[in-house]
């Protein structure tokens, strides 16, 4: 297994189509007129609306949205990158991102006062992010002041968390991370304490503990937060260098030790490569693990004729092999696996919050309010600064 150091909202489902996106339930957060999906003028819309706005609007697009969406990106990359893209647009009034409820919000954070940030469809959300709801994760941190080990302990949150959640990292002189800087935060956050509380998903702080930094297993536990205690006897709170928040992702949870045993069996020579919310048992049995933009990158550089089986989101797998065609590039499950709420930016949303903007109406922007702004952005720019 190689890992080269790369880098309130609706519940992710798995299978997910336009059939599980009726136009009545798309239309409930959208006022005004929903273009029909079936519209032919849908692309020549948004051309035309992008077109009118100019600079005035910059588009984000996450490596997982649709074809159909991320034609009209200005720039795709993986949550990393597109928050530093959104920090580095000044100039525009209106950052449009295609990707999830907590993108958005850190684009908000990371952008200035006067810039808006538009989320296409507000059901976009996250299933993980919602794992962690701030009452239980300052529940968490005051059994750790309980048992003294609050102050030995530095909080450290995956970018796919809420605001809020970010906001608690911040004041409690944390770090926001990433799938491509899990390990630089890591090694931060060790500089300033003996123990780290990851949140809110267990394999990418389990994954980069024991596999990028040298932890054994028995150095993680695993914090329930719907037991006292997280489930966790003092002893084990105490010994322990990682405290796992119980989240995952719903998407990356369907590949299993079975699927990488199938595809090494039925494509002898395949490569494996996986997103590190990936199970451990799933990270550990792949040849090669990193984040969606690291994927790419990998992609890119693999030499033709060779086989690749890849396990996350499937608009990108898809993507990955409609572009390396001198390449044999499969999906790692058999049963297909959107992330649906990635899937919820559709063109009709897309042309429709354009639209809108070119009429002077700003739909569907996200807000955070100055005061979790403030700390959540103390942690989102401590990662930026990471080294
Ligand atoms: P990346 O940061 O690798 O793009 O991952 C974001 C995400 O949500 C993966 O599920
Ligand atoms: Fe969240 Fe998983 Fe979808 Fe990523 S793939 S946005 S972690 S539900």
């Amino acid at each position: 297994m190689t890992w080269v150091e790369p880098s309130s909202t609706a519940t992710a489902l798995l299978l997910l189509g336009r059939g599980a996106d009726p136009a009545s339930e798309r239309g409930v957060d959208c006022p005004g007129d929903l273009p029909e999906p079936s519209d032919p003028d849908l692309v020549a819309r948004a051309t035309a609306a992008k077109a009118a706005l100019g600079d005035r609007v910059f588009v984000l697009g996450h490596h997982y949205q649709r074809d159909e969406v991320i034609q009209f990106a200005d720039v795709t990359g993986d949550s990393f990158k597109l928050a530093r893209e959104a920090a580095a647009r000044p100039e525009a009034e209106y950052i449009v991102f295609c990707g999830v409820h907590f993108m958005a919000e850190s684009a908000d954070i990371l952008t200035g006062d006067a810039q808006r940030v538009v989320l296409p469809d507000l059901a976009a959300g996250c299933s993980m992010a919602d794992m962690a709801v701030l009452a239980q994760v300052e529940e968490a941190w005051d059994t750790l002041v309980d048992l003294g080990v609050a102050d030995r302990t530095v909080p450290v949150t995956y970018m796919n968390s809420s605001a809020d959640i970010k906001g608690f990292v911040g004041r409690n002189k944390g770090v926001v991370c990433t799938s491509s800087n899990a390990e630089r935060a890591l090694r931060w956050a060790f500089e300033r304490g003996e123990k780290v509380l990851f949140l809110p998903d267990q394999h990418l702080g389990r994954n980069t503990a024991v596999l990028q930094m040298g932890m054994t297993l028995d150095d993680c536990v695993l914090y329930n937060p719907h037991k006292p205690n997280g489930g966790l006897t003092v002893e084990q709170l105490r010994n322990a260098k990682m405290i796992l928040w119980r989240g995952h992702c719903s998407v990356h949870g369907r590949f299993t030790l079975d699927c990488v045993t199938e595809v090494r069996d039925r494509i002898p020579g395949v490569n494996v490569l996986v997103h590190p919310e990936c199970r451990h048992e799933v990270v550990t049995a792949a040849d090669y693990v990193g984040s969606t933009e690291y994927i790419i990158k990998t992609l890119d550089a693999a030499p033709a004729g060779s086989s690749w089986a890849i396990g996350t989101e499937l608009n990108l797998v898809r993507r990955l092999a409609d572009a390396h065609p001198d390449k044999q590039i499969t999906f790692l499950d058999r049963t297909v696996c959107y992330c649906s709420t990635m899937n919820r930016i559709d063109l009709p949303h897309l042309v429709w919050a354009l639209e809108e903007l070119v009429a002077g109406r700003v739909v569907n922007q996200i807000t955070v309010d100055e005061r979790t702004a403030y700390h959540a952005r103390a942690a989102l720019d401590q990662m930026l600064a990471l080294p």
